[in-house]
């Protein structure tokens, strides 16, 4: 029996992590792909040599180029250049859309058989121009936005509560921007529901931190984030590649669920061997739902700044 075979397009911040977390958990063999020559094989030498201290095995190999990546089972997309101080998530649409746009047909075109993990920025857009690119169905073509979101949002639940961050269960929604909805009714601490333990002021503190969590970090570094990001792609990863059947929100291509119709949005999705196997629907709020429909917009709006046909 072959090994699982993972390429990671883009060899930066996200796409490094997102190789060291995938080789560390030593069942698949890993690709990176940069076009800055050296730079993925650089890192390659880096993050295997790290296997003997840490455990696990130098399987990873960095590449200047798509020789090498044939027969992927998972083609994870973070190329693109990130978002620093002075931009918004959305002024990078333009220049990830030909970058985008490139690299997935030369992704797919060597892997017809993978599945497409996009997290280049402007994500929720992105997943329109990979799915575009590839021509794949909506099974194999998605994007990570929700797991890093309620990461953060749970983050900052566990300090607001001094309970551990494993045992807040939340739930965040919608576009990867500003108009994210954070699900406070599917939010639950220990499997009491939030409002029970936190004043609806702080939830309100809480959620709006969430919703600028990407840019607070963007203000301290001068560019994005990528650890969160790369434990929130590898795990992933991991439930497609080991067929978990995990429940997580991903940005998926909606056709009807939500009341939502031809769009990329996050949504709870069950991720197996096969991709997206169901698309998880729940019941929200008025105002969950009436903040679902204005995140919607403001997608489509970015949407209509790309120069493919949408
Ligand atoms: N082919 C392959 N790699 C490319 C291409 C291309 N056509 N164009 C750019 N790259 C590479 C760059 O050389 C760079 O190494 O993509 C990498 C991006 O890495 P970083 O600049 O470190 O950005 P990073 O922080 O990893 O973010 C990548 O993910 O979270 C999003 O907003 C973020 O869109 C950004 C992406």
């Amino acid at each position: 029996m072959s090994r699982i075979k993972i390429t990671v397009v883009g060899a930066g911040n996200v796409g490094a992590t997102v190789a060291q977390e995938i080789v560390r958990a030593n069942y698949a063999d890993v690709v990176v792909v940069d076009i800055k020559e050296g730079l993925a094989e650089g890192k390659a030498l880096d993050i295997n040599s790290a296997g003997s201290v840490l455990g696990y095995e130098p399987r990873l190999i960095g590449l200047d180029g798509y020789e090498g990546t044939e027969g992927s089972d998972i083609v994870v997309i973070t190329a693109g250049v990130p978002r620093t101080g002075d931009m918004s998530r959305d002024d990078l649409v333009t220049t990830n859309e030909g970058i985008v746009s490139s690299v997935t047909r030369e992704a797919v075109e060597r892997s017809p058989d993978a599945t497409l993990i996009v997290v280049s920025n402007p994500l929720d857009a992105m997943c329109h121009v990979a799915k575009d690119a590839s021509g794949w169905p909506r099974e194999r073509v998605f994007g990570m936005a929700g797991i890093l979101d309620t990461a953060r949002f749970r983050t900052f639940i566990a300090w607001e509560t001094g309970a551990s961050a494993q045992d807040v269960q939340a739930l965040v929604l919608g576009g990867h921007g500003d108009q994210m909805v954070p699900i406070v009714s599917a939010t639950t601490v220990g499997g009491v529901p939030l409002p029970k333990l936190v004043s609806d002021q702080r939830i309100k503190a809480l959620v709006e931190r969430t919703r600028k969590g990407g840019g607070e970090v963007v203000q301290l570094l001068g560019t994005s984030a990528w650890y969160a990001p790369g434990a929130a792609v590898a795990e992933i990863v991991h439930a497609v590649a080991l067929d978990q059947k995990r429940v997580l929100p991903c940005t998926a291509h909606l056709e009807g669920e939500f009341g939502i119709e031809g769009l990329f949005m996050g949504v709870p999705v069950k991720l197996g061997a096969g991709g997206i196997e169901e698309i998880v629907e729940l019941d929200l709020s008025d105002e969950e739902r009436s903040e679902l429909g204005r995140s919607a917009e403001a997608v489509r709006e970015v949407v209509g700044v790309l120069a493919g046909s949408h």
